[in-house]
């Protein structure tokens, strides 16, 4: 075993699989805590193992329902951090509020400054989080954060389908970057569709920018929320004679009509990642993979606690 007695991994309830995957990975069992609720509401956490001086991680996604994940991660922050842990780490497969990071009309809040702040006010000494949505939402946060890709765990799927004639979408400007370095991996060509958002559960795909006729496409996304941004891109590509359509997305958050519309969408394949919990209902969708980011989490953790390098991970997967 590579760590010692010091590494604590708690969990918070949005994701006790992922943890508990985490601590396989790490061979070390999950620390022991309870999170209860008083008669009025209120969550309490008891942790029950010693952490005094002890290099402590919590697992916490801040998916649905998102305030009471949240409001727990904070209650676990600050109780870890009044039991003497030495560091304290929050780890956050999926970083809800993080699309609020900007304001782009009057009067809107900035959510993911706000939760990053109340993250570090709770005692969090650092930060591990995958595909924060946009990488200078990092910079929100005044302590370490350690941002994985989670096209760490697809890419490698998806070399792995060795796809011929493939083009990699991004189906939007926002995920061309992303995009771009899928193409290079999996030595693709490159394109764009040009999405117009009418509302937040409402977008529009209005043009693509590059060829996918008689191609198979690999659309990538950081993100499935209500699924329209990558099913009208598919309704659009396979319009202009695309064969096979693959989506590659680290969070499946599917909400609202999520699922009828990707049942109904032009799409083979739909891969997410494990940072959310995949809903009962989600199950029976015939085209839906899930990819575990356990190992890559595991091995992130074991780097942080022993000081060593995280982005050198990035090389060797
Ligand atoms: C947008 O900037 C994101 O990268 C995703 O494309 C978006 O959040 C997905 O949302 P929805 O599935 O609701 O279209």
């Amino acid at each position: 075993m590579f760590v010692n007695d010091n590494l604590k991994i708690f969990s918070g309830k949005s994701n006790t699989a992922l943890a508990g995957a985490v601590c396989e990975y790490l061979e070390i069992p999950l620390g022991a805590a309870k999170i209860e609720r008083f008669a009025d509401g209120e969550k309490v956490v008891r942790v029950e193992d010693d952490v005094r001086g002890r290099d402590c991680f919590v697992v916490q996604s801040t998916c649905r329902p998102v305030d009471e994940h949240l409001v727990e991660l904070l209650i676990y922050l600050d109780c870890l951090r009044r039991a003497s842990a030495v560091r304290i780490t929050a780890v956050i497969p999926y970083f809800g509020y993080a699309r609020q990071d900007r304001k782009d009309e009057g009067r809107v809040p900035i959510t993911a400054k706000l939760v990053a702040n109340l993250i570090t006010t709770a005692g969090a000494d650092r930060v591990l989080a995958i595909d924060l949505h946009a990488a200078q939402v990092q910079g929100f946060f005044d302590i370490p954060v350690d941002h994985l890709a989670g096209e760490l765990v697809l890419g490698k799927y998806f070399k792995d389908k060795k796809i011929d004639k493939l083009t990699v979408i991004s189906p939007d400007v926002g995920n061309m970057r992303i995009a771009s370095r899928y193409a290079a991996h999996l030595g693709g060509e490159l394109a764009i569709v040009h999405k117009k958002r009418m509302s937040g559960t409402e977008v529009r795909a209005l043009e693509i920018i590059g060829e996918v006729e008689g191609r198979n496409i690999l659309m990538c996304d950081d993100i499935i929320a209500t699924a329209g941004t990558v099913c009208n891109a598919a309704s659009l590509v396979k319009e202009r004679g695309a064969e096979k359509i693959y989506v590659g997305a680290t969070h499946g958050v599917l909400a609202g009509e999520a699922l009828e519309q990707l049942e109904q969408a032009p799409i083979d394949e739909v891969v997410v990642t494990d940072t959310i919990p995949l809903a009962p209902a989600a199950k029976k969708l015939g085209s839906i993979k899930v990819l575990t980011v356990s190992a890559m989490l595991g091995e992130a953790i074991k780097r942080i606690h022993k000081n060593e390098s995280v982005s050198s991970l990035f090389n060797d997967v």
